[in-house]
């Protein structure tokens, strides 16, 4: 059963300053969710505006279409991963915006699999329409394979050990994976924990395949003054996005002269990236490894 959970989007006062969208505006959010950023997009952008929303998540769409129903504006929404957006054919945007990761209802739903807290299937896809679960994919990895991602995705340090044993144990349920981490990790199990459904999520949904995608095709699909966002919770993702946007907001140099050849078209709004107020951190635990970078299309 689906549990109500009462839902705060992370670091909004900053995703509307520096995003910035203006009434008539196109805003594409990537990352719906419960809806909680885009109502103040639609908000923002009024009557006029366009927002397109997206979510992996059938349920999360439906509970965010819900709550934008009756805001004025042109909407579209997607039931898709956002690594199809280069398969979609969408318009030029002034807003692209990702809010990555899982959502309280996802942590909150014991049937989802994502929280060592309830008994569930070992499920953890965003997407239950499609893809194989938490449970198949320990199934059918080898132990090398399932040490390297719980090493990669959760810095998980028996990544070793729990592999060797999850291959013996093949845990179908959270109950039975805690199980298998408290059999190996002993006392640490409850800080070893969380990496370990950290890792298989990031594996079940290809979480840094799909970041690769946004990062390639959503600058391509700002105007010129068009401006994206992404709010990361995981080290990992958020080195991708410093990177990338980096690499956009970096002009061509001649090695030999130091002068630009070529403006880059993209400029940084946020050098380090912004993070929640010890505030907000207190009113939404959740908020405390989110991290926003801001990036603008010059021309
Ligand atoms: C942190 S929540 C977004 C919350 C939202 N900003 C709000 O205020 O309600 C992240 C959402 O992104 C979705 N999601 C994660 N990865 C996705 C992907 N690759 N493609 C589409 N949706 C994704 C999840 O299903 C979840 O609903």
């Amino acid at each position: 059963m689906r549990q109500k959970s009462s839902h705060l989007p992370v670091l909004l006062a900053e995703v509307l300053q520096g995003l910035s969208p203006q009434k008539g505006e196109t805003v594409l959010d990537v990352t719906l969710g419960l809806g909680g950023h885009s109502a103040s997009f639609l908000h923002a952008i009024g009557e006029q505006g366009h927002l397109i929303g997206m979510d992996a998540d059938a349920e999360n769409l439906e509970q965010a279409k819900t709550l934008l129903r009756d805001a004025a504006g042109e909407k579209t929404f997607y039931h898709c991963n956002f690594c199809e957006i280069p398969h979609m054919n969408l318009p030029l945007c002034d807003v692209v915006f990702a809010d990555l990761g899982l959502s309280s209802p996802h942590l909150d739903t014991p049937s989802r699999g994502f929280s060592f807290r309830f008994q569930g299937p070992l499920d953890l896809r965003f997407d239950r329409t499609t893809g194989e679960t938490a449970a198949e994919l320990v199934e059918h990895s080898s132990e090398e394979q399932l040490r390297r991602l719980l090493r990669n995705y959760g810095e998980v340090q028996s990544a070793g050990a729990l592999s060797a044993y999850m291959v013996l144990q093949k845990p179908k349920t959270t109950t039975a994976l805690k199980e298998c981490v408290e059999h190996v990790c002993g006392f640490r199990a409850k800080n070893v924990l969380p990496q370990v459904f950290q890792a298989l999520r990031m594996a079940v949904n290809d979480e840094l395949g799909s970041l690769r995608t946004l990062l390639q095709e959503g600058p391509a699909l700002l105007q010129p003054g068009g401006r994206m966002g992404i709010i990361s919770f995981h080290s990992l993702e958020d080195r991708m996005v410093k990177l990338a946007f980096r690499a956009l907001s970096t002009p061509t140099i001649n090695a030999t002269t130091g002068a630009v050849t070529k403006k880059a078209p993209f400029v940084l709004l946020t050098k380090k990236g912004l993070v929640p107020t010890s505030q907000e951190i207190h009113a939404n635990p959740r908020a405390r490894s989110a991290r926003l970078r801001l990036l603008q299309k010059t021309f």
